[in-house]
């Protein structure tokens, strides 16, 4: 489908077309119109700004978002007093909310500088209803809103506001359909994200994402290996597969009724298979994946993983808590028995694996002992890396109405004492790689001194290393001479 798309022989003046992404198409098409009518009145092209809050999904989200606006003629910056400014949201924990009110009013007094700037917000928190009413009533300077459902639409919603000069809101409860081959702008062009599902059916109790990002659905795997052919064809040679729950990818669900019923059938295509499929691809190199739920990994994974040499040797299995306790409380639906053998077979079966996870301190009725559960738990997996968070509570979801809320105090406390040792078994479990020779894909130019670059390895290590801006989207190998705390300062074997 990626050929078929040319916005110069797009007739803007003829009938829209009913189906995506044809009409987002016509919709950019249009959006061109704009730019042009701007430039001549301003004498520049509309530059626009985009914040990313959150995930790596929220991350590829503005890609997409970047690759309408660049399609349309705009130019990026990293100015906020820019043309056009939009702030992608994260709604996960109660900070991130928080952040958001702080910018908006600094994008006010821009806006009484510009009044011509369009001020849109999207993603995550946007599909909270009392964010909207909130944004509706008391933010009247932003013009455009729209969710995690409607991204795709963002030139569409454009043209409704240049029509009707009104605030622009439109947020979807679920996705209509998974719309395909729409232009994305990556931040490097040798890696880039691919999204396979969207959405979540696991319901943790502590979390808002299944109710913001809406039910489990997957992509069809033509259209993955679509999207990863072209992208190999433009120059990437590392993809990262996303999905809130990559285990359960190819699962269908049946969402009548207002219930989730999962059918069985056998000719679907499972994670593995996919992988295997995506290593198949000639020009790609490197393949990552995120997030793994640890209660549907399966050991057809774990030997994909072992035994096809593209696949990064790096596991995220977030945990989130060590007490079994708690897991059941979280709605994990595994052990902390269950977690460790895991633990036990990947590492078995592929011996110098890296693998992070993600903890949370504080759980509603988290008692002592829980969390010494957590702290054993640490010490008997030794994670590489370990993402350490405070539980938030989040409206609407059950651990917030759950008693026992924990005082704050008591929470800071653990958080301390995990994240010191966290950090401490991550920088002992670096300096494993000490003296290893390793490929390293050469991402940028080192920040602090131009005569080094960075890259990482396939175990997601940072490496520092001697070398110029030629070596950038090149694979290289590299001794990992002298660790360095949380990175390497390699040397290229010539
Ligand atoms: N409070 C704190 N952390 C949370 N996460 C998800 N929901 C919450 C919450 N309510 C964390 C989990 C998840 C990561 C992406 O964010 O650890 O794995
Ligand atoms: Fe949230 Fe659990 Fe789904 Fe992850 S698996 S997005 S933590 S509900």
């Amino acid at each position: 489908m990626y050929n078929e798309i040319n916005l110069d022989k797009i007739d803007i003046n003829s009938t829209l077309p009913t189906e995506e992404p044809f009409r987002q198409y016509y919709f950019i098409a249009k959006g061109r119109e704009w730019v042009k009518t701007f430039q001549q009145k301003n004498g520049h092209l509309p530059k626009f700004c985009i914040t990313t809050f959150g995930c790596q999904m929220n991350a590829h989200d503005s890609e997409k978002l970047k690759g309408i606006l660049g399609m349309m003629g705009c130019e990026e910056t990293e100015d906020e007093a820019a043309d056009i400014v939009i702030y992608n949201t994260c709604t996960v924990r109660e900070n991130a909310n928080q952040k958001l009110y702080g910018h908006l009013g600094h994008l006010k007094n821009l806006k009484a500088k510009n009044p011509d700037m369009i001020v849109c917000l999207c993603g995550c928190m946007m599909q909270e209803p009392h964010v909207t009413e909130l944004i509706r009533e008391k933010y009247k300077y932003v013009d455009i809103v729209f969710g995690t459902h409607n991204i795709y639409k963002l030139a569409e919603l454009m043209h409704i506001y240049f029509a009707t000069s009104k605030q622009t809101i439109e947020i979807l409860e679920q996705s209509a359909e998974t719309v395909e081959a729409l232009p994305q702008k990556r931040k490097y062009n040798f890696k880039s994200g691919v999204n396979i599902m969207y959405g979540c059916n696991n319901f943790c109790t502590y979390c808002i994402v299944p109710y913001v990002r809406g039910r489990e659905r997957s992509r069809r795997p033509e259209d993955i290996m679509d999207e990863i052919r072209m992208l190999a064809k433009s120059g990437v040679k590392e993809v990262m597969l996303l999905g809130q729950n990559v285990n359960s990818y190819g699962k269908i669900y049946d969402y009548s009724d207002g219930k989730i019923v999962h059918i069985p059938h056998e000719e679907r295509t499972t994670f593995p298979e996919l992988l295997k499929m995506v290593c198949g691809v000639p020009g790609i190199e490197r393949i990552r994946f995120m997030t793994s739920h640890p209660k549907d990994l399966s050991d057809e994974l774990i030997h994909v993983m072992a035994s096809e040499d593209k696949i990064c040797k790096h596991i995220h299995l977030p945990v989130q808590a060590g007490s079994s306790r708690i897991l059941e409380k979280m709605n994990r639906r595994y052990t902390k028995e269950h977690y460790l053998g895991l633990v036990d077979k990947i590492r078995s079966t592929i011996p110098d694996i890296s693998i992070t996870t993600d903890i949370m301190v504080g759980f509603p009725g988290e008692t002592e002992e829980d969390f010494e559960e957590t702290m054993d738990l640490v010490e008997r997996v030794r994670y590489d890396q370990a993402f350490t968070f405070i539980y938030s509570k989040r409206t609407g979801t059950p651990a917030a109405s759950m008693e026992n809320q924990i005082d704050a105090d008591v929470v800071k406390r653990r958080f301390g004492r995990l994240l010191e040792r966290v950090n401490i078994i991550a920088g002992e479990q670096l300096k494993r790689y000490e003296g290893k020779i390793k490929d390293v894909l050469v991402e940028d130019v080192n920040a602090q001194d131009d005569t080094f670059v960075t890259g990482r390895t396939g175990e997601n290590v940072t490496v520092h290393f001697k070398g110029s801006k030629e070596l950038i989207g090149q694979t290289v190998a590299v001794n990992l001479k002298e660790c360095k705390g949380f990175y390497f300062i390699g040397e290229q074997l010539q």
